[in-house]
């Protein structure tokens, strides 16, 4: 949801400024643009709608020397996505420079007062009035830039990451945030700023996770310095090690990020459960429950909390933790359970999901859990994002970079985790037999070998994606454990085909979607060998019988639906709380490769970003 990228060093700024962007694009990709100060201390604006490579075409064409600017990729939220709403925003005397991150909720109050005072807007957006506001606090008050900006988010409300660049001073760079990511990267002789820190890799591993209400002075050559935003008093500085490499961003040979990572899932998985299955496969370790045993012991409720794809794991994980730990769980979406005055004691725990650890609405939601005293666990991919930065323990599930907007390792890994944790909190109440531990922990212990096995009908995928090119909608459906993965099915296809795709529990079908079913409509049926298998066939006859084409993933093996389905697409059988794994494999496979024939982007869709850092 937009992302930010800033350098001040000895080197041009422009390119690590435009590569940086690149690898920030999966925020939004609506508009980009790049402001520099050159040596002479003038200041250089470029923009332009689209993408990052419409910028280079623009830019290229302007000056772009200086080793001081800032730069910016959006996903549009107030204002359309043209030209002139596109970042950085500069004051209205030409002076000062701003890229933002962030909404601020008070710009209309703001604005208004800045009109009163003879300021005009070109733009849209409520970034320009951050901008504005800045330049009008330095020049009535003449106060230094950082004392201006300070003043200025003193009077803001709302979430922002920004980055501030003044003409005259090619030596200076301002930073703030509140509740949006922002990360300093530290070099010998250099400073990188982003949302994220994969634009530094490959120059520095050092890095500085900025707080909410700090603000950063970064001057050529002079110490860093944090300060508070309410009190303009020092903070520490803690500077730490980043785990990134250059290959974890880079397509390895593939042709997009999606791919690349659908296939990489046997190894995210290794890493995924590397060192939490021990003892010969009879015990699973997870720090996050081992050092909270009495919060998991005493647990009344569990509420899970996420949006999107990490919500379809919420609901695989409720029933994993019914199942394993005999405890009440709820699923809620983060946005309604943040707004549904949620009843929560301190025998409540909360479990957040988020592959990004930045959503907005779950940030909000385990705030809201906090403050209403449950205990927070989250479940995160990136390390050292917000949301795990604001809970009480959680779990990292270590896929690496997920770059592609429709999430795929991600799930998959999320689950992964989810079943630990179901069966570690079962192992320590006592809830879970030894056998099923040792049958579930196994099956786990070899998932990345039968992943590998799963993607081995790529080309048969590949090859039944063609026979849709006719449908414009799809019905999804599972039962059980693969609901879930019905709806996650579902969603993958709609997010990158931009073709309509409903995720239902089969035995629902019959009050009320079944009316949909003709022969332009195929069904998706995700129908393993499990406890409902039967019952699903009956559900599959019902399509069948109005003409709809049926695409079942069954268990290797299982014929019983060959004579029922148009097509069979066989996955590796495993116990039934490991199917949705196993069974998302050909789903992302099938939603990639339509898109594909449909000539979209499937590593960045329309109108989507990565990282949802908006309500
Ligand atoms: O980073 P998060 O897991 O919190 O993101 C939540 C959703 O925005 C995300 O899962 C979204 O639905 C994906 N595009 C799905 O592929």
């Amino acid at each position: 949801m937009c992302g930010i990228v800033g350098y001040l060093g000895p080197k041009g700024a422009y390119d690590i400024l435009i590569q940086g962007l690149k690898r920030l694009e999966y925020r939004g990709y609506d508009s980009a643009g790049v402001a520099i100060v050159d040596g002479d201390g003038k200041l250089h604006v470029h923009k332009s709608r689209g993408k990052v490579a419409n910028l280079e075409q623009v830019a290229n064409a302007g000056c772009t020397a200086g080793s001081l600017g800032i730069a910016h990729t959006r996903w549009a939220t107030h204002g359309e996505p043209n030209d002139v709403n596109a970042h950085p925003h500069v004051s209205q005397s030409g002076m000062i420079a701003l890229v933002h991150n962030g909404t601020i909720e008070n710009y209309a109050v703001l604005k208004k007062v800045l009109k009163d005072h003879g300021y005009e807007f070109k733009s849209e957006t409520d970034t320009e009035v951050l901008v504005q506001l800045i330049e009008y606090i330095k020049l009535t008050s003449s106060c230094s830039l950082p004392e201006a900006v300070r003043q200025a988010l003193l009077q803001v409300e709302g979430a922002y990451a920004i980055a501030v660049v003044e003409q005259n001073d090619p030596d200076t760079m301002i930073v703030a945030r509140k509740s949006s990511p922002l990360v300093i990267g530290v070099g010998e002789d250099e400073v990188f700023i982003a949302s994220d820190a994969t634009p530094f890799v490959g120059y520095t591993d050092k890095v500085i996770y900025l707080q909410d209400n700090e603000i950063g002075v970064i001057r050529r050559n002079q110490p860093l310095q944090l300060i508070s935003l309410h009190n303009n008093e020092p903070s520490a500085i803690s500077i730490q090690k980043l785990q990134l490499s250059l290959a974890q961003l880079e397509k390895g040979g593939y042709d997009t990020f999606m791919l690349k990572e659908i296939f990489e899932q046997p190894s995210t998985l290794r890493d995924c459960l590397r060192g939490r299955i021990v003892d010969d496969c009879t015990r699973v370790v997870l720090s996050g429950v081992e050092l909270n045993k009495e919060r998991f012991m005493n647990a009344e409720r569990i509420t899970l909390v996420a949006c999107g794809t990490s919500w379809h794991a919420a609901l695989i994980g409720k029933r994993l933790i019914q199942d394993f730990c005999q405890i009440p769980v709820e699923v809620e979406y983060a946005s309604e359970f943040r707004y549904g005055n949620p009843v929560l004691n301190n025998k409540d725990i909360v479990i957040s999901i988020s592959q990004s650890g930045e959503t907005a609405d779950t940030l909000a939601a385990i705030q809201l859990a906090r403050e209403k005293g449950a205990f927070v666990y989250g479940i995160c991919n990136v390390v050292g994002a917000s949301i795990p930065r604001n809970t009480d323990s959680g779990t990292y599930i270590h896929v690496g970079p997920e770059i592609g907007v429709a999430s795929t390792k991600a799930f998959t890994g999320q689950v992964t985790v989810l079943t630990l944790l179901a069966l570690s909190i079962g192992q320590l109440r006592g809830t879970v037999d030894k056998e099923t531990l040792h049958n579930i922990l196994s099956a786990l212990d070899k998932m990345p070998e039968i992943i590998k096995e799963a993607l081995n009908v790529d080309p048969e995928v590949k090859k039944l994606s063609r026979v849709f090119s006719y449908a414009h909608n799809f019905l999804y459906l599972g039962r059980g454990y693969n609901y879930p993965t019905a709806l996650e099915g579902a969603l993958k296809l709609k997010e990158i085909s931009y073709i309509h795709a409903e995720g239902y529990p089969a035995a629902e079908m019959k009050h009320g979607p079944i009316a949909l079913i003709d022969h332009e409509m195929p069904s998706v049926i995700i129908a393993p060998s499990d406890s409902l298998y039967d019952k699903i066939i009956s559900n599959v006859q019902q399509v069948k019988s109005r003409g709809g084409a049926v695409v079942a993933i069954v268990s290797r093996g299982n014929t019983a639906m060959t004579d029922i389905a148009d097509f069979c697409i066989e996955i590796p059988e495993v116990p039934e709380c490991l199917t949705p794994i196993v069974a998302s494999i050909p789903l992302q496979l099938l939603a990639y490769y339509i898109a594909v024939n449909k000539g979209k982007n499937v590593d960045q869709p329309r109108n989507l970003a990565k990282s949802v850092t908006v309500e």
